[in-house]
């Protein structure tokens, strides 16, 4: 690129539909991916996984542990969702450059965990958005446990990590958040005893079950969270659920327009992550669940929705954090609902890949609707109608897709600024919701 050029941003128009049907296959969920990658890292022998998350996010994970001394590979050249990692065991190779985590909150909070316990120093870095995020929240525990960190100031990244031999510790996280929960759990495989994690509000628990599928012992007992240290880790082989919160897109598209019906197979239904449908139902939406089946200790079936009546919700308190990720897209649809959404306790939102909030309030500002934005939260009226606009991403991937959503009922076409931020998490999602959308 010639000095002072910008780079080009990218622009998707989303044209209004009057339907949304077929089948999806979403692919494999982000949140287990990560895990499974930085377990698999620091297994014994070769584990092999399928649907494997195409997110830009777990292809930061996959650069930061072939750093460390991990080697990974596709497994054939036809499927780039199928891979293979060689694990090295509890012992990583001290990276010889910084360990750039993109965009992802998750590589960075999680493999901290891990780098802590290892007996040499580590940067992690990221990009813009990663390095106005809150690391305090990881860094507090790690030193606790004997770890040495530095970040820049007020806990942003970049992160240096002087890890070595950690003490287990008793946590009580202030902020409910699966990432510190993994985070800890996974510095307690290198710690002298039991490190327990016990958390204010259940949030979900992928990272106790993938550390019980690669052959950990994990207790889990109310709201804590207990590993004893010194565990070797075996490999697996698992195939990844598709993702939660990028099925919500079409869930939330479907719930847009009555006689709406899409068939989602394959889809991951942990319970702590679940919440959503039950929300959707209560708003409306015709959900049924088949085929249910167990991989690796993961809920896994087939959704099957349909459109008919949309209704209005408040969402609060332990539903706030268990709908984190979906909220964005709840809140673009929300002006089309009867009754309008109120989100309340969701000052996280706020230090998200954007300010979630304010993201969500500008756009629908933009296209015309009344939101009233509150600190900790917003409030969205019912019964509105929206006009198509030129929105932004924030460089954000969920406000990417949950305006795309938005923009399908809206009147006349809209642009959506940086959307290939949807990349982050669902590099096809465009083609696929085109697929869908009934014109
Ligand atoms: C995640 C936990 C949540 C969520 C994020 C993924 C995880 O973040 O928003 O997208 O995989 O543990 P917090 O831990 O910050 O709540």
């Amino acid at each position: 690129m010639p000095d002072g050029a910008k780079p080009e941003v990218s622009k998707v128009i989303v044209r209004p539909a009057r339907a949304v049907r077929g089948v999806v296959r979403i692919p494999g969920d982000k949140s287990v991916s990560h895990r499974y990658a930085m377990l698999a890292a620091i297994a014994e022998g070769t584990s092999r996984f399928h649907n494997f998350s195409a997110a830009r996010d777990c292809a930061s994970t996959l650069d930061c542990v072939r750093k460390l001394g991990c080697e990974w590979k596709r497994l054939n050249d036809e499927d780039d969702r199928a891979i293979e990692v060689l694990g090295v065991g509890t012992r990583l190779h001290a990276p010889a450059e910084a360990l750039d985590c993109g965009n992802s909150g998750s590589t960075m909070r999680m493999l901290s965990g891990i780098l802590a316990g290892q007996p040499f120093s580590s940067e992690l870095c990221g990009d813009e958005s990663l390095s106005r995020r809150p690391m305090a929240r990881i860094m507090t525990p790690l030193s606790e446990m004997g770890a040495r960190i530095a970040s820049s100031e007020g806990g942003r990244p970049p992160l240096k990590i002087h890890g070595g031999p950690l003490k287990a510790i008793h946590y009580r996280p202030e902020v409910a958040s699966a990432q510190v929960k993994s985070c800890v759990l996974f510095a307690g495989l290198f710690a002298d005893g039991e490190t327990v994690v016990e958390e204010p509000i259940r949030t979900r628990d992928h990272g106790e079950i993938a550390l019980r599928a690669f052959g950990a012992e994990v207790e889990r007992t109310g709201n804590a969270s207990r590993i004893v240290g010194g565990q070797r880790l075996r490999a697996i082989e698992a195939h990844v659920p598709g993702d939660l919160s990028s099925a919500a897109f079409f869930l939330c598209a479907a719930a847009l327009f009555p006689g709406s019906q899409i068939s989602l197979p394959g889809i991951l239904m942990n319970p702590t992550r679940a919440r959503l449908l039950e929300i959707l139902m209560q708003m409306g939406l015709k959900i049924s669940v088949a085929h249910l089946e167990e991989h690796q200790g993961e809920l896994v079936g087939t959704i099957e929705a349909r459109g008919a009546a949309w209704k209005g919700a408040v969402i609060a308190g332990a539903d706030t954090a268990a709908l984190i990720d979906e909220i964005p897209v709840l809140a673009a649809v929300a002006p089309y609902t009867d009754g309008g959404l109120e989100v309340l306790d969701a000052k996280e939102l706020r230090v998200k890949e954007s300010d979630r909030i304010a993201a969500v309030a500008a756009n629908l500002r933009k296209m015309g609707a009344d939101v009233e934005e509150r600190p900790d939260g917003m409030r969205i009226p019912g019964g509105q109608h929206l006009h198509g606009a030129a929105l932004d991403s924030f460089g954000d991937h969920r406000i990417a897709m949950a305006f795309a959503v938005a923009a399908l009922r809206a009147e006349g076409e809209t642009a959506i600024c940086g959307a290939d931020a949807a990349g982050v998490s669902y590099p096809t999602f465009f083609e696929e919701l085109e697929t869908v959308a009934g014109r």
